[in-house]
C-alpha cells in the first residue's frame, strides 16, 4: 500500500508506530492534528487539504492513542468521503473499540474497499499473547500472508485455543472490562476535575493509561498532582 515517495496521512496525536512504519518503508507521514480545545475532532476541511498525488494511505485510530478519542459519525463519514472521493484507501485501527464508553461506528459499516485492524490485547487483556486481525480484501491479505508465512510462521495453537474461548465469552468479558475501567476513570476524572489541568473526559479506554502512565513515569500519584494544582 505504501511505497519510497508516497505518503500515509494519520491523525494526529497518535500511536507512534504508524510513522515508524511509514519512515520504515520510506514513506512520509502526514500529520492531519487535533487538539483539545476542538475535543480532539479531525477538521475535514484541514484533512482535504493534506492530501496530494502522493497519497496512498489514510490511517484512522477509532477510539484514538492516546486522545481516547471516538470519531463524531459526521466527521467520520466526512472523512471516508474524503478519502473514496480521491480513490484512497482507510486503515482503521479499532482496537481499542469494545472497551469504549461511547458508542463507535466500525469503517466495515461504510462502503468501501477499507482495511480494519483489531487485536485480542485490549479487549482481552491478551497483549502478551501476540495475536490480533485484519479484515481486508482477498487480493490484500494473500499479499499480507506472504511476509507472515516466513517471519511469524504461525500463531501457536494454544494461543488460538486461548482466542476462541476469549470470542466465545466475548460479551461478558467486554461488560466486566468497561464497568471496572469506568470504575476506575471516574474518580480520576473527578480528582483532575479540582485541578487547573485541562482534560478531555474519555471516550475510549486509552487516555486513563495516558494519565496513569504518566503520572507513573514523574512518580506522583494523580493526588499529589490534584495538590499542585490547586
Ligand atoms: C492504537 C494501537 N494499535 C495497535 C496496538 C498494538 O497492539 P498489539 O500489538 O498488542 O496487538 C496498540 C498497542 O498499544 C495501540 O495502542
Amino acid at each position: 500500500l505504501l511505497e519510497k515517495g508516497g505518503n500515509v496521512i494519520i491523525s494526529s496525536l497518535h500511536w507512534t508506530a504508524y510513522g515508524l512504519t511509514a519512515k520504515s518503508l520510506s514513506a512520509d507521514a502526514k500529520l492531519i492534528k487535533t487538539r483539545l480545545e476542538s475535543n480532539w475532532e479531525v477538521n475535514v476541511e484541514d484533512l482535504k487539504r493534506l492530501f496530494d498525488t502522493k497519497t496512498k494511505l489514510r490511517i484512522l485510530n477509532n477510539p484514538n492513542n492516546p486522545t481516547s478519542k471516538v470519531v463524531n459519525q459526521k466527521v467520520m463519514g466526512g472523512m471516508v468521503d474524503v478519502a473514496s472521493e480521491r480513490g484512497i484507501r482507510i486503515l482503521s485501527d479499532e482496537v481499542y473499540a469494545d472497551l469504549s464508553f461511547v458508542k463507535t461506528k466500525s469503517l466495515l459499516e461504510y462502503e468501501g474497499e477499507h482495511i480494519v485492524v483489531n487485536s485480542f490485547s485490549k479487549t482481552f487483556a491478551m497483549s502478551g499473547w501476540r495475536i490480533g486481525y485484519i479484515i481486508a480484501d482477498k487480493a490484500l491479505t494473500d499479499k499480507i500472508i506472504k511476509p507472515n508465512q516466513i517471519t511469524f510462521t504461525n500463531v501457536p495453537v494454544f494461543i488460538q485455543e486461548a482466542a476462541l474461548k476469549a470470542l466465545e465469552l466475548r460479551d461478558h468479558i467486554i461488560k466486566t472490562m468497561r464497568k471496572k475501567y469506568r470504575k476506575r476513570t471516574d474518580p480520576a476524572c473527578k480528582i483532575l476535575s479540582d485541578t487547573k489541568l485541562k482534560f478531555t473526559k474519555f471516550d475510549g479506554l486509552n487516555s486513563k493509561v495516558f494519565t496513569f502512565n504518566l503520572l507513573d513515569k514523574v512518580e506522583l500519584g494523580l493526588k499529589t498532582i490534584a495538590e499542585a494544582f490547586k
